[in-house]
């Protein structure tokens, strides 16, 4: 059996006919950029994460780096971020002036509070954090720390579509909680698409003028913006995914309760779920110091996998300015020689489960 390391067709053919009437009766209104889907979309996304406020821009990317700029990060602040993350918190720092302050991860593959405050300086300004792979990041210190020393929390939501830490959404427990809606991610559309959820007000006002030039009135320039929008098209589509969220990440808790109970391979260590944390399970990622052995053995038995992330971001030539040696970052250089993301998708089927599981058990080294 040959199964998909992700796919997207299964979730879709679901609700096929409500994506297609919609596309269709947004196409005939001819209202295609902003407009009353957005607004909706806003709205609805805003009330399930029980934020006051959502702005939804062109991608996940940009809800990182416009949240940053409009939070005044620049020139001479230091960011705090994962060094296990994907590129885009990384970059999104960069790209308001910033200087990422990159850090290996804590005990499983998130920051923790020691690791911020062992690279706290003068000019720390922010703290970014990633819910990686939907699991939630134990929020308690890190909250208490950015209090304490007056700095920006922003949250990478883009895992983590409805993840829990001590029953609060990701992306309420600091300044700005951004999102992608890549279609691969656990709330996904059909195309780029990204939003900033925030309970500050002005906060929020100035990301919705930045993402649309900088202008409310037409024409009307309050500031240096961007072309950054979620379109009508896409907003319809997650508002019709939105109302299932719930549901489809409980189908990919149980894959992953399935994974953890049945894989049993003293080669492989499992990802844990940290108690008081509701997992949304956007990847289920082992470890193997066999890594690249367990990937071949998994192909050869038809089972696609994907490495989330292979090169760290220190060690990418775009970062190579930083001047962060190799070694220099070991927890995050181990996970990324060792970390494998078994295929996790909705609508996976017991026997794809079962394959996978299979799979995994029968590998010997
Ligand atoms: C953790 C993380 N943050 C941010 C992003 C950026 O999202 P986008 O692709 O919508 O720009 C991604 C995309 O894959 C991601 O995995």
């Amino acid at each position: 059996m040959e199964v998909l390391s992700g796919r997207l067709d299964r979730l879709f053919e679901r609700r096929r006919e409500e994506y297609e009437q919609k596309a269709l009766d947004i196409l005939r209104s001819g209202q295609y950029i902003l407009g009353e889907e957005v607004d909706s979309f806003e709205k609805a996304f805003a009330l399930f994460n029980g934020a006051k406020y959502c702005v939804g821009v062109g991608s996940g990317l940009d809800a990182l780096r416009i949240s940053l700029r409009m939070l005044g990060v620049g020139e001479g602040d230091e960011v705090i971020v994962q060094g296990n993350t994907f590129i885009a918190g990384v970059m999104a720092v960069a790209d308001c002036g910033a200087v990422p302050v990159l850090v290996d991860p804590g005990d499983g593959f998130n920051l923790d509070a020691e690791s911020v405050r062992s690279a706290l300086t003068e000019k720390t300004r922010a703290v970014l954090v990633t819910h990686l792979y939907g699991i939630p990041t134990n929020m308690d210190g890190i909250v208490r720390l950015c209090k304490e020393r007056g700095l920006l929390l922003i949250e990478d939501c883009a895992h983590a579509h409805g993840a829990q830490w001590r029953g609060k959404k990701v992306g309420t427990f600091g300044d700005a909680g951004c999102f992608s809606f890549y279609p691969t991610k656990n709330l996904g559309c059909f195309g780029d698409g990204g939003a900033v959820i925030t309970n500050n007000a002005e906060f929020a006002e100035k990301v919705r003028l930045f993402r649309c030039y900088g202008s409310e009135v037409k024409y009307h320039h309050s500031l240096i913006g961007a072309n950054s929008l979620l379109d009508a098209l896409q907003a319809g589509m997650l508002g019709i995914k939105l109302q299932s969220l719930d549901e489809t990440n409980a189908e990919r808790t149980a894959i992953a309760e399935k994974y953890s109970a049945e894989i049993k391979n003293p080669l492989v260590v499992l990802p844990k779920a940290p108690e008081n944390a509701k997992c949304v399970w956007h990847q289920y990622v082992v470890r193997c110091s066999l890594r690249d052995r367990l990937q071949r053995h998994l192909e050869e038995n038809g089972i696609h996998t994907i490495i989330h992330y292979p090169v760290p971001a220190h060690l990418t030539e775009a970062f190579a300015y930083l001047g962060i040696e190799r070694g220099s970052l070991p927890k995050t250089e181990e996970l990324s020689d060792t970390v494998l993301s078994l295929p996790m998708y909705n609508g996976m089927t017991d026997s794809e489960q079962d394959a996978v599981i299979e799979a995994v058990n029968s590998f010997s080294g």
